[in-house]
């Protein structure tokens, strides 16, 4: 059966005012679905837009164009207590588990932020939901009377995991969780959070700047580069046939562990930096570093759409197809 789609994002744009004349086009016109109980990763380069199209979905930064429809609502024009559900059922976990948690605060009340601010529970229920929280993700319950500075990063990223589950949300964006890590964490956490969405039904956006992590965990992944979705597949197919330069390049920096195949690859080095979002020129945003770009490609953005089943790609490689 068809899964159901949790939500829809249409052509999103997030734009911020920089200077006077200037306007930076941090998210420019990105459209993907995610479905009930699925994981989408997006990937890009720092800088390609990633958390501000996470934090837009959430509804914390306003869109400048565009649509983020939750079960059929666009979140941007919701209102009240409309908008204070959708806050409890959309999530975030930060990136940088140290500055993410305040040093001040006992784990248990950070953990209870969300539970207080929407009067969930009190006294001995709130307590017992603290401590059924921390057996959850895997810490227990001496743990809420102390403080961050107490933890390791991947406790620490447990205690936002925690915090984030606290409210029952039906989805939660992941933004890069385990880039802070260590390596040998990270693949515990991933673990963790598969875990957690299988038993709890979540639906994550699952945020990483490399391509190697989001395959495990990501039923699709979506790659973005500067503000636009490049390509979007299926985990497996996105893999075995990479289809847009910009993702060919980024899976070819990623080792593979057999040294036989590693040997006898090729790597595509990215050649060039990467542009700048601010007023950025007509065309694929990739053109300056692609080695295919054709005149077509400084002048006209090539349109994101469906070049196989449910494989996207904008590129005029593909524009024919
Ligand atoms: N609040 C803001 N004001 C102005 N520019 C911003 C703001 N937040 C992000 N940006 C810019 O938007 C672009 C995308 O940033 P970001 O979404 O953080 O990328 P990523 O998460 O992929 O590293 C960057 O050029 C960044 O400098
Ligand atoms: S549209 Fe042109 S420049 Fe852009 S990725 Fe495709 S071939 Fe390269
Ligand atoms: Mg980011």
């Amino acid at each position: 059966m068809e899964k159901e789609i949790l939500i829809q994002v249409k052509n999103l744009k997030k734009y911020f005012k920089v200077g006077k004349n200037a306007t930076l086009k941090a998210v420019d016109g990105v459209s993907f679905n995610i479905k009930k109980g699925e994981t989408l990763g997006l990937v890009g380069e720092s800088g390609c837009g990633k958390t501000t199209c996470g934090r837009t979905v959430l509804g914390l930064y306003g869109a400048t164009d565009g649509e983020v429809l939750f079960e059929g609502t666009d979140i941007h024009k919701l209102k009240g207590k409309a908008k204070k559900e959708y806050t409890k059922n959309a999530q975030i976990i930060f990136q940088d588990p140290y500055a993410s948690l305040d040093p001040r605060m006992t784990v248990g009340d950070i953990i209870a932020e969300g539970i207080d601010i929407h009067g969930i529970y009190k006294g001995k229920e709130r307590t017992d939901r603290i401590y059924e929280l921390l057996q959850l993700v895997g810490l227990n319950k001496e743990h809420a009377s102390r403080f961050p500075h107490e933890f390791s990063g991947g406790q620490r990223q447990r205690i936002g995991i925690a915090r984030a589950l606290a409210v029952e949300p039906k989805f939660i964006v992941c933004d890069e969780p385990i880039s802070a890590l260590d390596v040998s964490i990270q693949a515990q956490v991933v673990n963790l959070l598969i875990k957690l969405q299988n038993d709890l039904g979540l639906t994550y956006l699952f945020i990483a700047h490399d391509l190697s992590m989001v395959k495990h965990i990501s039923d699709r992944v979506g790659v973005m580069y500067l503000g636009t979705m490049v390509e979007l597949a299926s985990s497996e197919n996105l893999y075995a046939k990479p289809l847009h330069p910009y993702t060919q390049a980024l899976l070819s920096a990623i080792p593979i562990p057999d040294p036989e195949i590693e040997q006898s690859r090729s790597r595509i080095m990215l050649e060039g930096d990467v542009p700048s979002p601010i007023n950025p020129k007509p065309g694929c945003r990739f053109a300056p570093r692609c080695k295919y770009a054709k005149p077509v490609c400084s002048e006209v953005s090539p349109v994101f759409k469906e070049v196989e089943k449910d494989h996207f790609v904008a590129c005029h490689l593909f524009e024919d197809k």
